[in-house]
């Protein structure tokens, strides 16, 4: 079959694939993997992400990981060593509206990606899971063994990814890690910024910018100053822990589920004092009751990738911060012109 490209493939002999290379966060990862000399090649369908955002020396296949044509054929064109599964539809609020089209793609189609790499006989899987498993924890500070229980159909697909990776990984010899992101934030580039509707920091953004007050949701919670606590993790270092990731995939037999966050936990206030001071804009707030279902604090306990990854975030929250508000601003000016 004809894979359909929007540029001239190289000879890529034992790339890993990228699956949502152009997004947010996949396109963080591609840069990484090529600054380390890996063959990479991107697959996307570019329904949130961006071609742009994927460099001249990728190849960018645009297409469904669901599509099992399209899939099998470039796990073979491109001698795919290992998949980097990235993919998902990520809205929490929005999978409790529409939770068989979370399930249909996040589930379903992650099965069908496996049936294809088994197929070919690719062996190493890592993927993007979620803090959205834990759900809310007795606990804040969560560690790997700490019980799921998701309360959205989103963490729940996120969930039943891992236990379909655990159980094909058993049953098929696959190797495989699933990284649990916290709260991705920051930008390398003005041109990889995050420009989801569903984050924190692209919202706050846009309020202020605007001249109106962030919203709080939920201000009377047990927590330092009575709003909802996170653990924010630059998307430099999640990208790093992909590399490090990859590197054990590539060394030795893996079946093993990675918090990703720096340990520490930033409230909403603390963000948003952040911003004011980042930004130099005056940032009101609106306080609003407690959404539904919102943990009121939850923070990654990061010893487990630590040690057997040697990975440990580096960005504190106002690098973070400034790095998110610098790439918005030019990505703002540039749409303004
Ligand atoms: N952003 C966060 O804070 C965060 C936190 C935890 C987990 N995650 C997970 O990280 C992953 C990446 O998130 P992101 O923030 O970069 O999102 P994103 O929307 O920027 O990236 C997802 C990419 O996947 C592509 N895509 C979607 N469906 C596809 C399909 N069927 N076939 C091919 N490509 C498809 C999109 O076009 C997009 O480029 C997701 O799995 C998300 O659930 C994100």
């Amino acid at each position: 079959m004809e894979i359909f490209e929007t540029r001239v493939a190289r000879e890529v002999p034992g790339a890993w694939l990228v699956v949502g290379g152009a997004g947010y966060i996949g396109s963080h990862v591609v840069r990484r993997l090529r600054q380390d000399g890996r063959a990479v090649v991107a697959l996307d369908d570019l329904s949130t992400g961006d071609a742009a955002r994927v460099p001249d020396d990728v190849p960018l296949v645009i297409g469904s990981f669901a599509d099992r044509v399209l899939v099998s054929a470039v796990l073979r064109e491109h001698r795919i060593v290992g998949v980097i599964h990235l993919a998902a539809r990520k809205s929490a609020t929005e999978s409790v509206s529409y939770p068989r089209r979370y399930y249909r793609d996040n589930v379903e189609g992650m099965r069908v990606l496996l049936d294809e790499m088994v197929d070919a006989g690719v062996t190493r899987f890592l993927l993007s899971s979620s803090a959205s498993v834990y759900g809310v924890p007795s606990d804040p500070m969560v560690t790997e063994a700490t019980p799921t229980a998701p309360i959205s159909p989103y963490g729940e697909t996120k969930l039943i990814c891992e236990w379909l990776l655990r159980s094909a990984g058993r049953a098929n010899g696959l190797s495989w890690v699933a990284l649990r992101y916290f709260n991705v934030v920051g930008a390398d580039d003005p041109l990889l910024a995050d420009t989801s509707h569903d984050n924190l920091f692209p919202l706050v953004f846009q309020e202020v910018a605007a001249g109106r007050p962030a919203t709080v949701t939920g201000v009377d919670y047990q927590t330092k100053d009575g709003t909802g606590v996170r653990d924010y993790v630059h998307v430099a270092d999640v990208a790093d822990a992909h590399a490090a990731a990859v590197e054990r995939l590539e060394r030795q037999q893996s079946a093993d589920v990675y918090n990703v966050g720096t340990g520490v936990g930033y409230s909403v206030l603390e963000v948003l004092d952040a911003i004011r001071s980042i930004s130099g804009l005056p940032v009101e707030v609106v306080a609003l009751p407690r959404r539904p279902g919102d943990a009121p604090e939850i923070v990654a306990n990061v010893d487990k990738i630590a040690r057997e990854l040697a990975w440990k975030a580096g960005y504190d929250l106002e690098a973070m911060v400034r790095s998110a508000w610098r790439a918005w601003s030019r990505l703002d000016a540039a749409s303004a012109l």
